[in-house]
């Protein structure tokens, strides 16, 4: 009887297939193990957002070589979106690792770690990807990038349950590396989710997340997020719903109207904005100005009485002035975001920000403005918490 250990890192969608690899390994016979060092199996949950994170994975990777050479029959598997982005490299910068599989090829993921254990002699630095969205047909791309929304074994814990409801993303933004690594955007169908949601629902889940790239884009055939909204609350026993990570763009009046009406779905939002500045926001490929990401605002807020909205920023992308950061700033005040999540620009290779602009913001003044907003949100946030508005 082998055991398993999965360290996971990075957002939700990573989280969800943990768990969902987990409960496939169980069903395979294999057993969890207690820490990281018991185990037979370990797998590296990885992200590949920005370079930091896949340094502190890297290292990580490092720290197992000795666990490796103790127990030199166990295996050792890299999954995720670094799996995806990196394929081969991972074996260069981290030789102890038995095999290689993306996101989009979890559905393999039992098979590839039984046949470590079972094939003699045993298969060697094995890759299981992805097809690259710039360098192939786009049905084949599609095609090897698999759904995998298998049964999950329920936890005991409280914390919501995750039910995806998209894969991948299609927006494109110029910094980033989802639309490659996650492939592109595939909307569940709605009776899919709705059995999926049923059956947790039977097995005592009350509170559930909706997790997607763009939750707020959800489209099948006619049925928007709204709709979804709508069939997910008559499920009884379903006593609460959010869902992120919402597109600005998309945040259209009937979605407002079901968070407004339906008792269930959560008073939050969660919308990035990015950027406070046109021009950045262009560069960024986000397909909005910062006036239209305000109007949104000021809808969120008229239409669902007692909403509070958080963000996500990226300061110190490529040419952002002074000037251009300011308006950031003015934006984040204005929309009084409960929270925002700050990051400084990381170049990712492959990105259409990598290709065309130079990352020419230095790192102290990156810092300052990771810092400097920070700050500005902390205020926001102790004066929300406190009801000064
Ligand atoms: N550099 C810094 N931050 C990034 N994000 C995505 N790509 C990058 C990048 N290349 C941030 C965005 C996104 C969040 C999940 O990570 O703000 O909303
Ligand atoms: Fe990345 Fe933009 Fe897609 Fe979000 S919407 S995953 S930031 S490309």
């Amino acid at each position: 009887m082998h055991t398993f250990y999965i360290e996971t890192v990075g957002c939700q969608m990573n989280v969800l297939d943990s768990e969902l690899a987990g409960s496939a390994l169980l069903r395979a016979g294999f057993q969890q193990a207690e820490t990281l060092a018991d185990a037979d199996v370990i797998l590296y949950n990885t992200c590949s957002v920005r370079e930091h994170a896949e340094d502190k994975i890297y290292s990580a990777l490092g720290r197992l070589k000795n666990w490796k050479r103790e127990k030199p029959d166990s295996v050792l598997g890299v999954i995720g979106c670094m799996a995806q982005k990196d394929q081969k490299l991972v074996f260069q910068r981290a030789p102890h690792v038995d095999f290689v599989l993306g996101p989009g090829r979890l559905d393999i993921l039992v098979e590839t770690v039984e046949k470590l254990f079972n094939e003699k002699p045993r298969p060697t630095k094995t890759v299981c990807a992805s097809l690259h969205r710039a360098t192939n047909k786009h049905t084949d791309v599609l095609e090897s990038f698999r759904q995998y929304n298998p049964e999950r074994t329920v936890r005991d814990d409280a914390s919501p349950s995750l039910v995806r409801i998209m894969f991948g993303c299609d927006q494109f933004c110029s910094y980033c590396v989802v639309p490659f690594v996650r492939g592109p955007e595939q909307s569940r169908p709605p009776q899919d989710i709705v059995n999926e949601v049923q059956h947790l629902a039977r097995q005592g889940i009350t509170a559930i997340t909706l997790i997607g790239q763009t939750v707020s884009s959800y489209q099948h055939q006619q049925a928007r997020l709204a709709d979804l909204l709508y069939q997910l609350s008559n499920i009884i026993g379903i006593e609460h719903i959010d869902f992120v990570t919402n597109y600005p763009k998309s945040i259209d009046d009937n979605l407002l109207q079901a968070v407004r009406d339906l008792s269930q779905v959560s008073k939050h939002l969660h919308v990035p904005a990015q950027s406070g500045s046109d021009a950045v926001l262009k560069r960024m490929n986000r397909h909005y100005t910062a006036a239209q990401y305000r109007e949104m605002t000021n809808r969120i807020y008229d239409t669902v009485p007692g909403a509070t909205m958080t963000s996500d920023f990226i300061v110190g992308f490529c040419g952002e002035t002074d000037e251009d950061y300011e308006q950031t700033v003015d934006l984040v005040k204005y929309c009084r975001f409960r929270n925002s999540f700050i990051f400084k620009y990381s170049p990712r290779p492959g990105t259409k920000a990598a290709e065309l602009y130079v990352d020419d913001i230095p790192e102290e003044v990156k810092k300052y403005r990771n810092n400097h907003l920070l700050e500005i949100q902390i205020e926001i946030s102790r004066q929300l918490a406190a009801n000064v508005f």
